[in-house]
């Protein structure tokens, strides 16, 4: 199942599947602030990236909620892993929703930084950081579109969603902001 919305020469493209199997130029990890690995998507790509990305994300002394940084791919087919610290969802803290850009926002300023011209995500922070799965879909395909319409070095952001649910959730914010 795939939805896409061209935005100047930037491809948004969703797919549902595994994101250890994009060859995209990177993948983006729904990491934590220590970025020494996890469970969920930060679990599945340490494991298929192999025990080399965790002596590298080792020497980055971690990472800020809403920042993101890069490292090599190592086995994943995906050359760059770009580990996103999405926030933990609470319902009280208005500043989730810039944090969550935020995240989306650093990704795609690294990979440009980085000369990478196709980006991975994951539904960042909608696993066990609980962020509502709607309400973080319309932040990241907002985030993600707005900066489609400023840059054309980069021409693909796929979403990698895992289940079903989840991909008809981002196929109808996408329909929302599609002309
Ligand atoms: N490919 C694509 N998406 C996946 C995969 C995968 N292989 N595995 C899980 N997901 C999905 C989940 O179903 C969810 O929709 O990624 C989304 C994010 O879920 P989490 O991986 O739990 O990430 P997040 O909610 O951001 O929580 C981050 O969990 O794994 C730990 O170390 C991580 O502490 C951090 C926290």
């Amino acid at each position: 199942m795939t939805n896409q919305l061209q935005i100047h020469d930037t491809l948004i493209d969703l797919t549902q599947g595994d994101i250890t199997d994009q060859d995209t130029d990177a993948i983006v990890n729904a990491a934590n602030s220590s970025l020494l690995g996890g469970g969920g998507v930060d679990g599945a790509i340490h494991r298929a990236a192999g025990p080399d990305l965790l002596r590298e994300t080792r020497t980055l002394g971690g990472c800020q909620t809403g920042d993101a940084k890069i490292t090599k791919g190592y086995r994943l087919k995906a050359r760059y892993v770009i580990h996103a610290v999405g926030p933990i969802y609470r319902p009280s803290d208005p500043n989730v929703a810039n944090l969550l850009a935020s995240a989306y926002q650093r990704s795609l300023e690294v990979a440009v930084e980085n000369g990478l011209e196709s980006v991975a995500f994951p539904s960042i922070s909608t696993g066990a950081y609980g962020y509502p799965v709607e309400k973080a879909a319309a932040i990241a395909l907002k985030t993600v579109s707005d900066f489609a319409r400023v840059q054309d070095q980069i021409k693909l952001i796929r979403f990698v969603l895992f289940d079903p649910l989840t991909w008809r959730v981002y196929d109808q914010a996408l329909r929302q902001i599609s002309p």
